[in-house]
């Protein structure tokens, strides 16, 4: 196998740190780049006493001036687009200017973040773009349109990127990854929001659905990043994927 150079936003915890350990246990050289210096500073000490060998430094997707530090980069071979915030409550109710920041942290600064790493990878006509969507970006959920809805946005978004780059022949391949529900935290803050019935709705909802541990997403973060043809989606837990494929099938 190839060993690639791989950059992932918004590895400071969760999956994106899962990731970007296993990317660099199997020998990639990682650039691991986190929301805040403090984030960056604790994966560095992390990975060192891993004895793991990685780059790390701040990259706050939002602020223009972090995205341009990419250009430093143009070597990047994988960029894993993988920052994210959420936030929930109801359509009828929500702020729209909590909307508009969601969006513009989910979909508009990873898009413009993209544009970057992706003018070098056209330049060297080779390369990989995934985007960390999620299931909630496939099947909706009620009290969760404010997160799931820019998720929607970036898989369809990066459906047609994939398609344009094909028939573009630029050479550089598209991936979604789409998590299910996982435990690392996101979706207890996502909801931390709500009260009463919305709040136990939700809470139950997760309860029932999270998988406890990350391996099956980060395996197919890795072999999204790996693969010289990877597919439009990779989804897990497997039986997650099988319930998002019968809800769909159903029309939902
Ligand atoms: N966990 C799930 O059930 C689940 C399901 C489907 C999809 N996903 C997706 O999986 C990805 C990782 O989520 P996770 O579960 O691992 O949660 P997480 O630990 O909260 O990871 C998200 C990371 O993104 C960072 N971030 C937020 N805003 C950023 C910005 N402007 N610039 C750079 N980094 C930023 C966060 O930093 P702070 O902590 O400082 O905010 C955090 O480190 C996200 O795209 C999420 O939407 C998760």
């Amino acid at each position: 196998m190839a060993h690639k150079t791989i950059l992932i936003t918004g590895a400071g915890s969760g999956i994106g740190k899962e990731s970007a350990f296993a990317l660099a246990r199997r020998g990639h050289r990682v650039i691991a780049t986190t929301h805040t210096q403090e984030q960056s500073d604790a994966l560095a000490q992390e990975a060192a006493k891993n004895n793991l060998v990685l780059d790390s430094f701040k990259l706050d997707i939002a602020i223009p001036e972090d995205r341009e530090l990419l250009k430093k980069y143009p070597d990047i071979d994988v960029l894993i687009n993988n920052a994210a915030i959420g936030e929930s409550g109801s359509l009828a109710t929500v702020n729209m200017n909590t909307v508009r920041s969601i969006f513009e942290t989910n979909l508009f600064s990873s898009l413009e973040l993209t544009q970057i790493a992706l003018s070098n990878m056209a330049q060297r006509r080779s390369g990989t773009v995934v985007f960390i969507s999620s299931t909630a970006g496939r099947v909706m959920m009620p009290f969760l349109a404010p997160y799931a809805m820019t998720k929607f946005a970036l898989s369809g978004g990066a459906e047609a990127l994939r398609g344009e780059m094909r028939i573009l022949g630029t050479g550089v391949h598209v991936s979604l990854v789409e998590p299910g529900a996982y435990h690392t935290g996101f979706n207890q803050r996502m909801i931390a929001s709500q009260q009463g019935a919305v709040r136990e709705r939700l809470e139950a909802f997760f309860k029932l659905l999270e998988a406890q541990s990350t391996t099956s997403i980060v395996r197919c973060i890795v072999r999204a990043a790996e693969s010289k043809n990877p597919k439009l989606r990779y989804i897990a837990p497997w039986w997650q994927a099988l319930g998002v494929r019968i809800l769909r099938i159903l029309g939902k």
